[in-house]
């Protein structure tokens, strides 16, 4: 089964925080996570509907109506607040905003506006991600990051959505993840020969049913060519931003492992080069960064090895690693100075009781770094709810909440309230 670290993937010096930056004084955010094509439902303009949809595709089922969010959010946030959490962390879906290009919709930009309302009048801070991943397809058949116009299309769209809904938004992260899915020696999931032939198979049939020569999107393959346009957008992005609200922290969420190296400095060093510090460079003037982590990769001479035999495991065998967290941490503030926003960390198991006992040691794990001295905004869980998990479908279980699959019904689980009674005590102690 693909790993979630797969995605779609198959196929620094210390700088100053600007002066702008919310400090370690506001207070900590305890939050869930959602992402607008994992729970809204019927995304039908994005470009990964499609691929969802095409012949042959990599898939395990389409996303279909999802958890649809798209008509229950209100009962989303609610969930989030009687919790007791204090933030929701959900992503705005740019090809809803902008269905065919140039054409934006008042009507999308009023839902968002009107969820981001919805938490502040519920006490909770909305953290706002532009662009989780998905993209309109109408930009994905243009040629997606690689264009030459991509920064400034994502610029404008950043520009639409400030103006709309920034006045509100807690926290605004450009992009999620968008390091995911480059690769190298020390990479953990290096796609072969047949899983990119699978890949390119899929992307040309999205590219012959969009009436294009290309379908171009990241974490499809090896997102190494995208990386410069992503940068450049990111810049240009939050540049539309703060054009519109100044003081609006922004950044960007990374996928960080927490690396350790067992004769592997140099091997380390390289995917530190390739996979971590040009985003720290293109975050060289944003407020925060988002630090997202799921596990430990330990990085030996040749590229990663075998996580320790010493290590607990998960009633399914993954490696139980809560404190990889702290270790992430630890490196984002060291080679970036920026405060740390933990936009996600999680577990995928339908053992509630492990998820519990997960939640409370990573929390202790960001906790001993904020006596470090350390500054962490918050931490925010993966997933408010069960999801659609990409290439996996609906099989893994990272929600803080079950969702019934016919009725939409959610069921809030034990662990919710272990992160929610955290939430209250204002720490695990
Ligand atoms: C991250 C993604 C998120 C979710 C979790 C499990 O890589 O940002 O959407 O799929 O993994």
């Amino acid at each position: 089964m693909i790993d979630r670290r797969q995605a779609l993937a198959l196929g620094a010096a210390a700088m100053a925080a600007p002066a702008s930056a919310r400090t370690s004084r506001d207070p900590f955010l305890w939050g869930a996570a959602t992402a607008g094509h994992q729970v809204e439902g019927n995304n039908v303009n994005a470009d990964i509907w499609l691929l969802e949809q095409v012949k042959p595709t990599l898939f395990a089922e389409p996303s279909g109506d999802a958890c649809d969010s798209l008509h229950r959010w209100d009962q989303d946030v609610a969930i989030v607040k009687a919790l007791g959490l204090n933030a929701y962390r959900f992503s705005v879906e740019w090809s809803r905003i902008e269905p065919a290009e140039g054409q934006f919709s008042q009507a999308y930009l009023d839902h968002y506006a009107r969820i981001v309302d919805r938490c502040r009048a519920s006490g909770l801070a909305p953290v706002v991600t532009f662009s989780h991943f998905t993209t309109p397809r109408w930009f994905a058949a243009h040629g997606g990051w690689e264009a030459p116009d991509a920064p400034t299309l994502f610029a404008r769209y950043c520009d639409r959505v400030a103006r709309a809904m920034a006045p509100g938004i807690s926290h605004a992260l450009t992009f999620n993840e968008p390091n995911l899915s480059i690769n190298g020696p020390w990479s953990r999931f290096r796609p072969n020969a047949k899983s990119n032939a699978a890949t390119q198979a899929m992307l040309a049939a999205a590219a012959r049913q969009s009436g294009s020569d290309r379908f171009s999107l990241l974490n499809a393959g090896d997102s190494t060519p995208m990386i410069p346009g992503v940068l450049r957008a990111h810049r240009l992005g939050r540049a539309a931003i703060k054009a519109v609200r100044g003081d609006l922290p922004v950044g960007m969420s990374l996928a960080i492992s927490d690396d350790v190296s067992v004769g592997g400095d140099a091997m380390l060093a390289a995917k530190r080069r390739a996979y971590y510090e040009p985003f720290f460079e293109a975050g060289r003037d944003d407020d925060f960064l988002g630090v997202q982590t799921y596990e430990r990769t330990y990085i030996g001479p040749s590229g990663p090895v075998d996580t320790p035999a010493s290590t607990p495991r998960c009633a399914d065998g993954k490696p139980y690693e809560p404190e990889a967290i702290g270790g992430s941490i630890r490196y984002t503030h060291k080679a970036t100075g920026k405060p740390i926003l933990v936009t996600e960390n999680g577990i995928d198991t339908t053992d509630d009781a492990e998820r519990a006992r997960f939640i409370s040691a990573a929390i202790a794990a960001v906790e001993a770094a904020r006596r470090d001295g350390i500054p962490v905004l918050g931490y925010i869980h993966w997933s408010l709810l069960d999801n659609f998990e990409w290439l996996s479908g609906y099989k893994p279980r990272y929600g803080l909440v079950a969702v019934d699959r016919t009725t939409f019904k959610r069921t809030v689980k034990p662990s919710a309230h272990v992160l929610g009674g955290i939430a209250q005590a204002g720490g695990t102690r």
